[in-house]
């Protein structure tokens, strides 16, 4: 017997502006990503004002999804996908997004990659918001800095849900909310608070230009604009689900000084529950203000907010999950390579990209969030970015993306086995796409390789990873068969 519960929804995820390119195919706005050029590991992608010409932004293209759609979600079909973890690109339905009406051909697009997943026994689960805020809510509004963005967004959600009422039934309000918290990659991707100036690098640690206060009420919006959906959600369907998405953090402490474990405390708490709490239980949770002092913020929560969020706490709570860091108090030891920074792991090794693999912190991920908030869980991010060698008979041989899966699923089973309530795992960028992080097609997650490179080039063929047949036997034994 499985411990996998029945019903489990295994699957994949992406996001829109990852890829599925036509930036501007069929009355499609620029999205914020759309102005964001290409990096790799070590040189930072950069935010340009407005397209430039002769500027290769990754996103234009992406793996062009908006055009291999059927055959892609076929394929996830052929690997048994019970769920489709995707984004609705804003800009491709309001391309603006201060628009009372939709733009139809988008909708329609949706609707057509919708039905598409039910054909294939798929159940969408759709993002409303994945780091694709409309350019010119970013540009002329100064994005979720302002208010105005709730109601631009409610109506947004409302389209979207009154449109594929019967089709969609769980939704993700913001992807990865807590990025906020962070201050380049928070401002920009998080937030569409955009960098003054022309071709400026997108930072992950210190931010010249950061302006906490705008980050920490930006969130406020977004916490507020979230609680709202929910409640409309419910109204518009009560089957509707609609779930939180943190970027999961776990943090050791690096030694058993006091000063690390204290640090490692206030690191998981903030990185995971500053959110986790105002979306799961309603409220913010009793340290925030110290938070506030201590940022030289000022957050103001009115009586109507409050009750604002506790209306509208979510489903279920679903999370990212990649890596783990420790906490030192030694600053000398903090070292980069890793986007919650902090100290590394002896014991664990890193990815590529510096990223510290960490089965085992997945277990214990699941289990400090569903102690203290005992709702259902889902896994709705993880993977390895790796560099793939794709052969001339078009095989993948990437046995470590395996072995990476089968030990992040091994963990998951230890922990439904701890009685953890588990609805699903969707990994990371099953087709290969562009990176959040470096812009790079080089970092590849997929079941499914796409011939394209990190300058543009390529025929866009798509073809199956030795990945690809595994995950198709783990999911046709509901997670029992992991050889
Ligand atoms: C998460 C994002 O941060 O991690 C995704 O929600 C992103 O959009 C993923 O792609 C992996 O990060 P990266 O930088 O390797 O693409």
């Amino acid at each position: 017997m499985s411990t996998f519960p029945e019903g489990f929804l295994w699957g994949g995820a992406t996001a829109a502006n990852q890829c599925e390119g036509g930036y501007d195919a069929d009355g499609k706005g620029l999205g914020v990503p759309d102005i964001m050029t290409g990096g790799t590991v070590s040189e930072p992608r950069h935010v340009t004002d407005g397209v430039k010409p002769g500027v290769h932004y990754p996103s234009h293209e992406a793996v062009d999804m908006y055009t291999h759609y059927l055959e892609d979600i076929a394929l996830f079909g052929e690997m048994g996908f019970k769920c489709y973890r995707m984004s609705i690109n804003w800009s491709r339905v309001f391309p603006k997004g201060d628009e009372e009406k939709p733009n139809q051909a988008g909708i329609e697009f949706y609707r057509r990659v919708f039905e598409k997943c039910r054909e294939c026994g798929i159940e969408p689960m759709v993002t409303l918001s994945h780091y694709e805020l409309p350019y010119h809510l970013a540009k002329e509004y100064g994005g979720w800095a302002n208010p105005k963005l709730i109601d631009f967004y409610l109506n947004y959600a409302r389209t979207a849900m009154t449109e594929y009422k019967g089709l969609v039934k769980y939704w993700l309000t913001f992807n990865e909310i807590n990025c906020l918290l962070m201050g380049g990659f928070g401002n920009i991707m998080g937030a569409g608070i955009l960098p003054p100036g022309d071709d400026v690098a997108m930072t992950f640690g210190d931010t010249p230009w950061d302006v906490p206060q705008k980050r920490y009420q930006a969130l406020h919006y977004q916490f507020l604009a979230s609680a709202k959906c929910v409640v409309m959600a419910h109204e518009i369907d009560p089957e509707n689900k609609v779930g939180c998405m943190i970027a999961g953090n776990v943090t050791y402490p690096h030694t058993c000084n006091p000063d690390d474990v204290i640090l490692a405390q206030r690191k998981q708490r903030e990185q995971n529950f500053y959110c986790g709490d105002v979306q799961v239980r309603g409220a913010y949770p009793a340290w925030a203000p110290a938070v506030w002092k201590r940022e030289g913020v000022s957050i103001e929560v009115s009586d109507e907010d409050a009750a604002t969020l506790a209306a509208g706490t979510v489903d279920f709570y679903s999370f990212s999950y990649y890596m783990s860091s420790t906490a030192s108090a030694d600053p000398k030891l903090i070292e980069g390579g890793n986007i919650f920074g902090g100290a590394g792991n002896e014991y664990l090794k890193k990815s590529d990209w510096g990223w510290a693999i960490d089965p085992k912190g997945l277990k214990y991920y699941l289990e400090e969030v569903y102690d203290r908030y005992q709702v259902p869980l889902m896994i709705v991010e993880n993977g390895l970015g790796a560099v793939d060698v794709r052969e001339e008979d078009g095989s993948v041989h990437d046995s470590y993306r395996v072995d990476y899966l089968r030990e992040h699923i091994e963990q998951m089973g230890e922990a439904i086995a701890d009685g953890v309530d588990l609805m699903g795992y969707t990994m990371w960028g099953c087709i290969d796409l562009v990176s959040a992080s470096t812009g790079e097609m080089k970092k590849r997650y997929g079941f499914i390789y796409v011939d394209k490179d990190n300058d543009g080039a390529g025929t866009l063929a798509r073809s199956k990873k030795d990945s690809f047949y595994w995950y198709k036997k783990v999911i046709a034994t509901n997670g029992e068969d992991l050889s």
